[in-house]
This record gives C-alpha cells, sequence and structure tokens, in this order.
C-alpha cells in the first residue's frame, strides 16, 4: 500500500559536507517501508501553496526508529535548497513507501555492503536489518573526502552492534585512501551477496565484478523522477526484460538483469 501522507518535521540539520539530515513523523511509512524502497518528499511546507519546484523528490528511508523516519539528503538544487528551510513542527507531503524492487535478505549467509557517498543512506536500512538478522555484514563507505562520508556517525554505532565498518576516501583525509571496491577481494567470498548504493561508475564496475567472479550482487539504482509511481515513464533503465522503470521495478535490481544504466 502506498500512503500519501502530511508528515511532521522533528528536525532538519546539517549534517557535513553537503548533506543534511531531516526526521519526519510518519507511522504509515516507518511501519511498511522495506530495504530498498523510497519515498517522494515535497521540498516545501503543506500548507504552502507553492508550486516551485512542482514535483516531489525521492529520497531514500535511511533509518526507522518507531514512527519516526530518517533521511539524509545532498543539497544539490533548488528542490533540496528548499527542503533546509523545514524546521521543527512544520508539515511535508510524502508518498510512498515506493519501489517494488527491495533489497532481500532471506536466506543471505554474509553480505557486503558497498556505499559510495551519499548511496550510504541507500544502504542503512539494509545494513540494520542485516545486523538485526545476525547475517554477518561488512561495509565497505566510500566518499570523496572525509566531510563527505556524512552518514559516518550513524555507521559507527552500527558497528558497535557487530557490523564489519571500513572507510575510504579518495583523498585519504579519513579511513584508506582509494575506492571501497578496491578491496572487495579481500570480503567476497563464493557465499557473499554484494549490496550497493552510489554513482553510476561504482555501480557499473560493481556489475562487471559480479558477472566475472559469479556473486550474487543487488543495486540501487538512481534516476530523475518526476512522479515516482510508474507513471510518467521518465525513469527507465534496460534490462533483460526491456525496459523497466526504476521507481516501480525498481529502484534495486539484480546486477545481472541490467543491460544499460
Ligand atoms: C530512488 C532514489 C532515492 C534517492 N535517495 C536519495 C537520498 O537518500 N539522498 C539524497 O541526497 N539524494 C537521493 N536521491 C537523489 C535526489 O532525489 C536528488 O538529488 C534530488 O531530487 C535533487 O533535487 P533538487 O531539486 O535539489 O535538484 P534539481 O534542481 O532538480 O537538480 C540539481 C542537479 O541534480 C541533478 N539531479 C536531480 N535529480 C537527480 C537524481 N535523482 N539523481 C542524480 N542527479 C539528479 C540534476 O541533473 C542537476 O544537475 C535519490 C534518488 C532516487 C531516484
Ligand atoms: S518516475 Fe515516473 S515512471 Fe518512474
Amino acid at each position: 500500500m502506498i500512503f500519501d501522507i502530511s508528515a511532521e518535521v522533528l528536525e532538519n540539520r546539517f549534517v557535513s559536507g553537503i548533506t543534511w539530515e531531516i526526521r519526519l513523523k510518519a507511522p504509515e511509512i516507518a511501519k511498511t517501508t522495506q530495504p530498498g524502497q523510497f519515498v517522494m518528499l515535497s521540498t516545501h511546507r503543506s500548507e504552502n501553496r507553492e508550486y516551485d519546484p512542482l514535483n516531489r523528490r525521492p529520497f531514500a528511508v535511511a533509518d526507522i526508529e518507531g514512527e519516526i523516519i530518517a533521511i539524509y539528503y545532498d543539497v544539490v538544487g533548488r528542490g533540496t535548497k528548499k527542503l533546509t528551510s523545514l524546521k521543527g513542527k512544520d508539515k511535508v507531503n510524502l508518498l510512498g513507501p515506493l519501489g517494488n524492487g527491495v533489497f532481500p535478505i532471506e536466506g543471505i549467509k554474509k553480505a557486503v555492503v558497498v556505499a559510495g557517498g551519499i548511496g550510504a543512506s541507500g544502504v542503512s536500512l539494509l545494513v540494520k536489518r542485516l545486523a538485526e538478522k545476525g547475517i554477518p555484514t561488512t561495509v565497505l563507505y566510500g566518499a570523496r573526502s572525509k566531510e563527505f562520508l556524512s552518514m559516518r556517525d550513524w555507521y559507527d554505532k552500527i558497528s558497535r552492534k557487530g557490523v564489519n565498518v571500513h572507510y575510504y576516501t579518495d583523498d585519504g583525509s579519513f579511513g584508506k585512501k582509494g575506492f571501497p571496491v578496491e578491496d572487495l577481494d579481500v570480503f567476497v567470498n563464493p557465499e557473499t551477496v554484494i549490496y550497493a548504493c552510489g554513482p553510476k561508475p561504482l555501480l557499473r564496475y560493481l556489475k562487471d565484478y559480479s558477472q566475472r567472479k559469479g556473486i550474487k550482487t543487488y543495486l540501487s539504482l538512481d534516476r530523475r523522477m518526476a512522479c515516482g509511481w510508474g507513471v510518467c515513464l521518465g525513469c527507465v533503465v534496460k534490462t533483460d526484460k526491456g525496459f523497466e522503470r526504476v521507481c516501480k521495478e525498481g529502484p534495486v535490481f539484480e546486477a545481472e538483469v541490467l543491460k544499460e544504466f
């Protein structure tokens, strides 16, 4: 079921780099969202009659605590800039949970989760669920520099619950210098399932890696989205079944079905 609700803003704070975190009271979404699903969030107050930007914006549900959902967002354009002006007690429109392609975790023996930049928010709920199920999990989290590892506090916390977390930066300002995929061979064995969210080059590398090594891999894709629920056809990718919508059949796809993305 998809809910179209007005959610109360509990907190909207700058984290680091270009990332903010917004926490919303959204019981319906909190109760039903599965790892990999996302919401379409309006970037202005529900009560404001504003039409710019007209379309809601897609964001991953990064964490859930009781009735509260957390979203980590990078400020990259008009909508996300406007989002930063929301304050506690404001109401904001929210559509979700969206996406039928989710991260499967049943029967998994060992997980390696690769997160690139703000893609860390696309896999954090997955990491939490893997930890709750006691599935041995390694996270390889990379960003261009220390301040762009904006979910580091969150991942530090989950590492205290038994998740093995490794940090990487392009400039070496925190963790290991280099890209997270450079260490895949250290952590991946034939029983491993790889999950990832991040920039296109990272996901393309992982598709190639999974093919070469025969490792089951699930990738969460990012596309500009106008509707978020399958009607505008603006978000299609080519798969072995033809064109599929990232918002409806995705956003998570098995790497081997993707032809062009
Ligand atoms: C399923 C899904 C989940 C997402 N989850 C998150 C998340 O948790 N946190 C987060 O920060 N971002 C996330 N994104 C990306 C986010 O939706 C965009 O960054 C946001 O819509 C930009 O809105 P804007 O109005 O600020 O930018 P605009 O003013 O619309 O555009 C600014 C710039 O960003 C580019 N852009 C816009 N939308 C996207 C997009 N979807 N992907 C890549 N580039 C884009 C534009 O081409 C332009 O260069 C997600 C996207 C998808 C599809
Ligand atoms: S965003 Fe409209 S069909 Fe996917």
